[in-house]
């Protein structure tokens, strides 16, 4: 194979063969073709997209240039659920351990922060001692013992995608359906799963900024799914604001657990319950009220908070140590009127400025700041009232207040509430 013959006739619009898809990316990954032609390949796909079949093949081999787990000593199903990002979203924190109380395994792989919207690994670093860098052997185990893990791609797991992964973040080439297809459903295939739930988000703080895209991605991932055998559904969700009221790492590390004990934001319960259903029902458990019942039951009885200090434990973490979070800030509305909306975006990129997600990668963290959302799209606000709690370095107060508030709209007239989950796909 000749790379650049690939490069060029995806450039000039033609379909790539299976061979010439698998020669390039297991090249890629093995060290043979080069980052600079793995690029241009990854524009030409990003501009000029990729039939299903290509999806198909593009998926196929980077799932091919990995391990798998394998699950034989364990009967029951493995599950995931996976969120396309999005800000303030720590619903696998909270989901992960309900699953296992409802008697499923969930082998989750997950990832850091992409672009500004926020990641699981980084929110999780937060609690002292938590390892994000299991060995495949070390999430079996967990998987075993505890019913949860959650950590990030071991080198072996689906090598193409973390090498493609950090040359579309710098190149712009990102949110390309064919290309999020094959990074998602690649690792999440690898996981050896029964069924898998996606929440794909759209808004401002979504890769996908209208439903519309939002739903060819879904119907893209869900038919990869369904192809491999695995039972997959997936929920249309807003990201135009963010969702629950924490959004960096240890405050919504602190918030999940709130969530745990009970005291969960509507939004965030909304969703999580939802996308749990969807497992359930998809593994033959319960279905409908039955299974939101069954769920809402392990958050009541304590067992879920239980079943995620055993999850932390299990990977190193101390769950009651303190968690350092910067000092607070109020930041108060200039006027009386109505929140018509928020830019979840700008949020995301509120928190990057404060050093909670990375502007490049290798750039280290404080895990520390965030921002504590006080108003929702449909809020009426007095002059003076706060909008949102800043935890920020004092060196930082002054840019990041004038940043969140420069992203929440205040108008004279009401604004409806948003609607939070806007549809299903199903195959
Ligand atoms: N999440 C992923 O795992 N991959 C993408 O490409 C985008 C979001």
């Amino acid at each position: 194979m000749n790379p650049v013959w690939t490069i060029e006739k995806k450039r000039d619009h033609g379909e790539l063969t299976a061979e010439e898809i698998g020669e390039f990316i297991l090249g890629f990954a093995r060290g043979e073709v080069p980052d600079y032609q793995m690029s241009a390949l990854a524009m030409a796909i990003y501009l000029n997209g990729m039939t299903t079949a290509e999806t198909a093949a593009l998926t196929d081999n980077m799932l091919a240039s990995g391990a798998r787990f394998e699950w034989l000593a364990d009967d029951r199903p493995m599950v995931d659920k996976h969120s396309s990002g999005g800000v303030g979203d720590k619903v696998s924190l909270i989901l992960a351990p309900m699953l296992a109380c409802c008697g499923l395994a969930v082998p989750m792989i997950s990832g850091r922060g992409l672009g500004s919207t926020g990641g699981t690994l980084d929110k999780l670093e937060a609690i002292p001692g938590f390892r994000t860098n299991l060995s495949m052997d070390e999430m079996q185990r967990v998987t075993r013992e505890v019913g949860c893990v959650i950590s990030g791609a071991t080198p072996e797991l689906v090598p193409a995608d973390q090498k493609l992964y950090s040359l579309r973040d710098v190149t712009a080439t990102v949110p390309s359906i064919p290309m999020i297809t094959g990074s998602i459903m690649s690792k999440k295939l690898a996981e050896g799963l029964t069924a898998l739930v996606l929440d794909v988000k759209f808004g401002s703080g979504a890769f996908m900024k209208t439903a519309e895209q939002a739903r060819q991605l879904a119907e893209s991932l869900v038919a990869t799914g369904a192809r491999m055998g695995v039972a997959t559904t997936a929920l249309l969700t807003d990201m135009n604001q963010p969702l629950g009221r924490m959004c960096g790492n240890a405050v919504e590390v602190d918030e999940s657990v709130d969530a745990l004990e009970g005291r969960g934001p509507a939004d965030v319960m909304e969703v999580t319950l939802a996308l749990g259903v969807e497992l359930l029902a998809a593994t033959g458990v319960a279905s409908g009220d039955a299974a939101r019942g069954q769920l809402q039951q392990t958050i009541d009885s304590g067992a879920a908070r239980e079943k995620f200090a055993e999850m932390v434990a299990a990977q190193g973490g101390e769950l009651d140590a303190p968690r350092a979070v910067a000092p607070a800030t109020e930041v108060t509305s200039p006027r009386a009127g109505h929140v018509a909306a928020v830019d979840a975006e700008a949020i995301g990129k509120t928190i990057i400025a404060m050093k909670g997600g990375r502007r490049q990668k290798g750039d280290v963290l404080d895990l520390s700041t965030g921002v504590e959302m006080l108003v929702r799209v449909g809020d009426a606000v007095d002059s003076g009232q706060p909008l949102a709690r800043l935890f920020a370095q004092p060196g930082d107060v002054a840019a990041a207040s004038a940043m969140l508030l420069d992203a929440i709209t205040l108008n004279d007239a009401s604004a409806p509430p948003l609607p939070l989950i806007v549809d299903r796909v199903a195959s």
